[in-house]
């Protein structure tokens, strides 16, 4: 047999140093020498800017469960989008609450309804700015939950075919990205093939491919206005005692042609974030700090508790360091702006 032309290297056996030779503290004396040690940072350009848009004109303003976060009109979206791109952040999300809804969700793929009539008034941006929009059916249901009803369950299949249709309208409408939100079975194979038979190729897919039934989203469903009337989304959002469905959840979305996945929410999985990342290396991974992240956060630094600056980039930080690639963060701005200050955990 021909030996071997590249031969690996003998495994190394070193043993480090340990004390009083080696020494921890060396490379934390100066700032300098932290900033080059360093392993993990955070940009703006990992940030991803949530937005709430109502139909409603009169139903703008802020959002008493979440301070600092606004609802906003379209005029107020196009301001807000402007001043955003002014602070560092490239993408934003869109959330949509519409001004009727009803048992068949009918807003919800309206091609004059609310997000496609903010998608274009967004147009103007979309060079600079990557336009995403959330995929559910809750917001637009007179029940709030994420599908359609047969009764009190959720015909899944019947679903499918409302998500598709909502992908295509916010695709021709000018949407980069859709965002499938509501763990439906074969949600993303069925948004992949209605928007490749309408020519929207190009259109990716950001998979909430591991969204668990939290408590955390309270104040989302105050500014979605989309709790749900009877019951919970327990048999569709995920059991959050589990860890290794997520990987289950994962590779499904990825089979189906998801080109970002999600966890979600952040901090209380991050975990789950490190499992996904260490399982699929080279997968774009998504994590969102949900809302009640965001309010706790918030509540505590009003208190004078925390230090806002300070933890809010170490909670990203954190979000990072498990292995996230990108963050949607009500924080967003807040966040680009301390880094463009200098400031960081
Ligand atoms: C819609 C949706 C929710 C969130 C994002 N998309 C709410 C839910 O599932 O009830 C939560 C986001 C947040 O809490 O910030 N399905």
């Amino acid at each position: 047999m021909a030996p071997d032309p590249h031969p690996s290297a003998p495994e190394m056996q070193v043993t480090p140093a340990a004390f009083p030779g080696r020494r921890m503290r060396r490379l934390r004396l100066s700032p300098a020498l932290r900033a080059l040690r360093r392993e993990t940072h955070v940009s703006a350009d990992q940030l991803i800017y949530p937005l709430f848009v109502v139909e409603d004109p009169a139903a703008a303003g802020p959002v008493p469960s979440m301070p600092g976060v606004s609802r906003f009109d379209m005029d107020t979206l196009a301001r807000e989008a402007e001043s955003a791109l002014s602070a560092g952040i490239r993408s934003v999300i869109l959330f949509g609450v519409p001004r009727h809804k009803d048992a068949a969700a009918t807003e919800a793929h309206d091609e004059r309804g609310v997000i496609p009539e903010a998608i274009r008034r967004l147009q103007t941006f979309a060079d600079d700015l990557v336009i995403i929009t959330d995929i559910c059916l809750c917001q637009y249901t007179d029940h709030g939950h994420c599908g359609l009803l047969h009764g009190r369950t959720i015909d899944n299949d019947e679903t499918l075919e409302v998500l598709a249709k909502c992908a295509v309208s916010h695709a021709a409408a000018g949407a980069h990205l859709v965002a499938p939100s509501g763990m439906m079975d074969g949600m993303v194979g069925a948004i992949r093939r209605a928007l490749d038979a309408d020519g929207f190729h190009d259109i990716g897919i950001l998979s909430y491919a591991a969204k668990y039934a939290s408590g955390f989203y309270g104040p989302f469903r105050d500014a979605a206005e989309s709790a749900p009337k009877f019951g919970d989304r327990r048999a569709y959002q995920m059991d959050p005692h589990n860890a290794r469905e997520a990987l289950a959840e994962v590779e499904l979305d990825l089979q189906e042609g998801a080109d970002i996945v999600m966890v979600k929410p952040a901090m209380p999985y991050l975990d789950v974030i490190r499992d996904v990342r260490n399982r699929f290396p080279s997968v774009p991974l998504a994590a969102y700090q949900v809302s009640g992240e965001y309010s706790m956060i918030k509540a505590a630094c009003a208190n004078g508790w925390l230090d806002e600056p300070r933890v809010v980039l170490e909670s990203l930080t954190g979000i990072r360091r498990a292995g996230a690639d990108m963050i949607l963060t009500y924080f967003a701005k807040d966040a680009a702006d301390y880094l463009r200050r200098g400031l960081d955990c």
